[in-house]
């Protein structure tokens, strides 16, 4: 704060303070009694009294002002006044983040050294876990791990990089950056609308049979790279299996042309930055439940 807004705040204070203990002192007697202790004004008969303010209630307002001149030398208030007790709303968090440290540190520890699939039994740690999904991943993968549009399902077992416990971790501690090329200005338009009928037609549905056919022949040239000769899909990619009616952009003819026209680019971020071993550790126990139990 600049010695000038310190300044200011303090001359406002003090003013308003001393205003404050004018006005108390200035209505704690009567001033105007007029005839038979009233305030001598009328209104249809009605008159008023002119009693001073009781004691209790001045004694209450005196104790305020005691407390708020007392609470403004112990804790900043007072402009750039750091206050006599040195509290700071970042002094209050460490040492609650300490505590919380200190409390759970050993807990950690205990689940940090156990096996995932181990852990993952562990009614309690599974709890805390759930809390931690909650407020780290449930934003992009809902709340019950089902994931949406463009955001993975965690709990079906389907998965674009591996759903072991190895590779769960892997993923959350280091994220992972899809890359489905655009294909609309390489195969143009007709070659988009034969690979998305080939494509739509792995899953077991009716599809033009003539483009289908191109379309098979384009694929293998392609996309079997990264999808695999039988579009089975690859962990090392991340690229989704295309035949097991699982979408992560969805499967119809339109949608599958719009990926392949377009492209996609998900991105899960690390989390290795913003999480502990331990906590990743944990949701990483967390996520593989979701799918082995
Ligand atoms: C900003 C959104 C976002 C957040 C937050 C997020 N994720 Fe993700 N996550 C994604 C996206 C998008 C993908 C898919 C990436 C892709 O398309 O290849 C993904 C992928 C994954 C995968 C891989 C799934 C598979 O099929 O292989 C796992 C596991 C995962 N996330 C777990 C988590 C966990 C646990 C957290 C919380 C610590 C989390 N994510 C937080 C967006 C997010
Ligand atoms: C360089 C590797 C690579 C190549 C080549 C590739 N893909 Fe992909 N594809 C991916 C990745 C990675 C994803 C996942 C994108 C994401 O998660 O955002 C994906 C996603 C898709 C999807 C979306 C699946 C869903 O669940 O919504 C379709 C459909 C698809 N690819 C079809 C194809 C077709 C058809 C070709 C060939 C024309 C092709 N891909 C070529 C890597 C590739």
């Amino acid at each position: 704060m600049s010695p000038f807004w310190s300044a200011w705040i303090i001359i406002l204070t003090t003013i308003f303070l001393i205003g404050i203990c004018w006005v108390l002192m200035a209505n704690r007697k009567t001033q105007n009694r007029g005839p038979d202790a009233t305030t001598g004004h009328e209104y249809d008969g009605i008159v008023e009294y002119d009693n001073p303010m009781p004691l209790w209630w001045i004694q209450g307002f005196v104790a305020t002002i005691i407390f708020g001149v007392g609470y403004l030398i112990a804790y900043p208030g007072m402009g750039s006044w750091p206050g006599v007790l040195g509290w700071t709303a970042v002094n209050q968090w460490q040492a609650e983040v300490d505590e919380a440290a200190k409390r759970y540190g050993d807990v950690f520890a205990g689940y940090s050294a156990t096996p995932i699939e181990e852990l993952a039994q562990d009614p309690k740690a599974m709890r805390m876990a759930q809390r931690m999904f909650a407020n780290n991943c449930a934003l992009c993968h809902g709340a019950d791990a089902a994931g949406g549009y463009g955001f993975p399902n965690l709990t079906d077992n389907d998965w674009l990089y591996g759903g072991s416990p190895e590779q769960i971790k892997t993923t959350i501690t280091h994220g992972r950056t899809a890359a489905m090329p655009q294909w609309g200005n390489v195969v143009g338009d007709q070659g988009v609308r034969e690979i998305s009928a080939y494509v739509y037609s792995l899953n077991g549905r009716e599809a033009d049979a003539a483009l289908a056919a191109e379309g098979g022949k384009k694929f293998q040239m392609f996309c079997a790279s990264c999808h695999g000769k039988d579009g089975k899909g690859n962990y090392a990619f991340g690229a989704p299996n295309l035949t097991d009616q699982v979408w992560l952009y969805g499967g119809s003819m339109g949608q599958i042309q719009h990926t392949l026209q377009n492209g996609r680019s998900g991105r899960m971020p690390a989390h290795q930055e913003l999480l502990s071993a331990d906590k990743i550790h944990m949701l990483s126990a967390y996520v593989w439940s979701l799918s082995n139990q």
